[in-house]
């Protein structure tokens, strides 16, 4: 009966009540600050079995979003790996993932979108299709990196994925640069999905400078 806040109240009105009744009420006194200690641990208690619930890789991942470029994004894309990802090394590992699976996915139907388009549209649409394969490339050797971190060449290994991340974003921008001025209507196709592809990337990269920081904190904080 007393796990509840409602009784813990209840209780402490009573006590109050008898308090004010008498002085010289001792027997009800010591009854109801038993009731109230016994409300109060049970309240206590209930609490803090009720925090064991709360999960601490989706609170990572909140709390590692709220800064990315992209936060909605982040939250969205990444909440569904909060089984998996509990720490920043997997969530920098599930950025890539997302990012790169996206620019497959891209990536495939750029190559269908060149032949139903004008001249114009057509050579930009193929100049994103080597940008994207590039991009895909670079991520999935990002991707390579994470998985085999080791302590000795760490430093050097998240330069690469910091250089590489950037690289694939840089293929994305170039490739949305190429439509400017182009007329066509693959054209806002492309644009849309390219711009989904480069937030995630976007994101992926400062998944990845956070782990680098994650890191060097612990190393100078052990
Ligand atoms: C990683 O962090 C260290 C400091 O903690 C910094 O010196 C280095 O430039 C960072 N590397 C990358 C790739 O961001």
């Amino acid at each position: 009966m007393a796990s509840s806040p409602a009784s813990l109240c209840l209780a402490h009105a009573l006590l109050l009540s008898r308090n004010r009744a008498s002085d010289y009420y001792t027997p009800s006194d010591a009854w109801g600050q038993g009731l109230y200690i016994s409300a109060l641990l049970a309240f206590l208690s209930s609490a803090a079995a009720s925090n064991h619930g709360g999960g601490a890789p989706e609170d990572l991942v909140r709390s590692s979003c709220v800064h990315a470029s992209y936060p909605t994004l982040c939250l969205r894309t990444l909440s569904s790996y909060s089984g998996p990802a509990k720490t920043p090394r997997d969530l920098a590992q599930a950025a890539v993932k997302v990012s790169l699976s996206r620019a497959q996915k891209v990536s495939n139907y750029l190559k269908t979108a060149v032949t139903g388009s004008g001249k114009r549209e057509r050579v930009a649409v193929s100049d994103c299709v080597d940008q994207i394969a590039d991009s895909v490339d670079e991520l999935s050797k990002t991707l390579g990196e994470l998985k085999h971190l080791r302590g000795e060449t760490f430093e050097f290994q998240m330069s690469n994925a910091q250089t590489w991340v950037s690289a694939a974003l840089t293929n994305e921008d170039t490739c949305l640069d190429g439509f400017e001025g182009v007329d066509g209507k693959v054209k806002s196709d492309v644009k849309r999905k390219i711009t989904n592809v480069a937030k995630v990337t976007s994101n992926a990269l400062y998944m990845i400078n956070r782990l680098n920081e994650s890191r060097g904190r612990h190393r100078f904080n052990p």
